[in-house]
């Protein structure tokens, strides 16, 4: 299995764990980090439906608050078959810790590079 079939595997099994009752529409998110790790997380939502957090939001996280710091690549599930790509907001949680050749593989198995879904994108290095 590859890499990234792995990620969608782990991806899809955190994906059960998630908190959905208002959207009923589950995800999960499996982020391969440069120290070795998976990190996984789910959608979690709120009764105040603005306070809800993505899947993708809550495996960085998880990565950050273990020490990583590096997405090499970050794998998305959706309910089976359907194509879920990162929502605007992840695409820039994502961008902070990967760069423009980062793997971001969707729940129909595709995979994209982080470019072509934030392409011309703004970053750490422009406050430096
Ligand atoms: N959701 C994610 O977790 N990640 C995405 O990239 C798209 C949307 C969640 C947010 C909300 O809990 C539900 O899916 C419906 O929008």
């Amino acid at each position: 299995m590859s890499r990234n079939d792995e990620l969608l595997r782990a991806a899809e099994n955190i994906r059960q764990n998630a908190y959905a009752p208002y959207s009923s529409y589950k995800v999960g998110a499996a982020i391969l980090a440069d120290n070795g790790k998976v990190y996984c997380g789910c959608n979690v939502e709120n009764a105040a439906y603005p306070e809800g957090v993505c899947a993708e939001a809550s495996a960085i996280s998880v990565m950050v608050a273990d020490g990583g710091r590096q997405i090499m690549a970050i794998a998305i599930a959706g309910p089976k078959g359907e194509q879920v790509t990162p929502c605007g907001g992840c695409r820039q949680k994502i961008r902070e810790f990967a760069n423009a050749e980062t793997s971001i593989t969707t729940g129909d198995g595709r995979d994209f590079n982080l470019d072509d879904l934030l392409p011309v994108s703004f970053g750490p290095e422009n406050l430096k």
